[in-house]
């Protein structure tokens, strides 16, 4: 009587010890499969429409659009490069300098793919526009598209996702916007995706299914090329779908395809991404599209001699320089200086500086 009294404790006592075990190594399992830095405010969740959602109501405008839409049949699958400017252009449309060097650069140094800019505004003039087009329309592959979104996403993983107005819960809508429709040009057609805040210095044409980290610990979406049906495609959009978070500025730009390359890789670390590759994805060091860091993008505006060299040296072999907009958008190149982006916009993007008198 004693003994099955004892005998069944000790089985309760174990029963529990056993659950416990399990349970760490669950929480284990799951932290090691979430690489720890996902977890946490998971369950915050944002479900009203924002203030800033204003400034995306331009999309839904009936006016009388000037600007083509983009064809899914008129698209080179797997050889197109697309830039998506995002913000509003009520009346005139407009970009700057800097962003049509981007495109002037990518068109230049990729010849062979077709360079789309897309809108998702409606645009009602284009004259403001004239002569960056008439400098850009001397490239052949260069294309300047409207999105409909309302039409965009049908028939993707994001329809539904789109269609219950997912995107007015944010608090940066139009770069919001930036990251979802670069995710879905990729699932759609495969080809590149550029911010407008780069220089391209070498083709891209040769290199297909690759991302860029920008640190050791995470892989930036500025410039990636997927190729059509890649597995990394489908996982972006499923990730977006049940991940999007309006709430947080970069979850769903970096965040989607760190996130989704740990599970394509198999490994959280993107130092590892790095250093071996993922079967047949490439995950390039920051050299190659982000040689100087968001921290230091005051160099590529240096008019220190010394800090040019430097800085001319650290890019030599890079694909892209990524000039970090949000933080140099005020800083000026004077034309004609020696000052690093200034330098290399002359080089790559010719048409686009020499049209310009006093400042880049
Ligand atoms: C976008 O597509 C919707 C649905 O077809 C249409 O009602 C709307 O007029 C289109 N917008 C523009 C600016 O063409
Ligand atoms: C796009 O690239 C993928 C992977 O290389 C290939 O399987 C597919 O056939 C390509 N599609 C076209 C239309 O070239």
């Amino acid at each position: 009587m004693y003994f099955s009294v004892m005998s069944k404790i000790n089985r309760l006592r174990n029963k529990r010890l056993y659950l416990v075990l399990v349970f760490v190594i669950i929480m284990c399992y799951f932290m090691m499969d979430s690489c720890m830095d996902e977890i946490g405010m998971g369950w915050v969740t944002n479900l009203k429409v924002t203030k800033e959602s204003e400034k995306i109501k331009c999309y839904d405008l009936k006016v009388e659009n000037v600007i083509q839409n983009l064809e899914s049949s008129e698209v080179a699958i797997n050889r197109s490069i697309f830039f998506v400017e995002t913000s509003c252009h009520n009346e005139e449309f407009s970009i700057n300098p800097r962003q049509a060097c981007a495109i002037e650069s990518a068109a230049k140094m990729n010849p062979n793919f077709e360079v789309y800019l897309l809108i998702p505004s409606p645009v009602t003039s284009l004259e403001g526009m004239k002569a960056y087009f008439q400098k850009l329309a001397s490239y052949p592959n260069f294309k300047i598209r409207y999105i409909n979104m309302t039409t965009f996403f049908v028939k993707t993983p994001l329809e539904h996702w789109y269609q219950s107005g997912n995107l007015k819960y944010s608090y940066w809508p139009q770069s919001h916007a930036s990251d979802i429709l670069r995710y879905t040009l990729l699932w759609k057609f495969g080809g590149i995706y550029m911010d407008l805040d780069v220089v391209i210095m070498r083709s891209l044409e040769q290199v297909t299914n690759f991302a860029g980290a920008e640190s050791l610990n995470d892989v930036a979406a500025g410039i990636m090329s997927f190729s059509h049906n890649h597995k990394i495609s489908s996982l972006t959009m499923n990730d977006l779908v049940n991940n999007f978070r309006g709430y947080d500025w970069g979850w769903n730009g970096p965040g989607v395809i760190t996130r989704s390359l740990r599970k394509y890789c198999g490994d959280c670390k993107v130092k590892h991404m790095i250093e071996k590759g993922c079967e047949d994805f490439i995950v390039f060091p920051p050299s190659a599209f982000y040689p100087i860091s968001w921290e230091e993008w005051a160099k590529y505006f240096t008019s220190d001699e010394e800090v040019y060299n430097k800085v001319m040296d650290q890019i030599k072999d890079s694909y892209a320089i990524h000039v970090w907009n949000k933080h140099s958008v005020k800083t000026k190149v004077t034309i004609g200086s020696k000052q690093p982006y200034g330098v290399i916009a002359q080089k790559y993007c010719p048409m686009v500086y020499s049209s310009l008198k006093d400042f880049f």
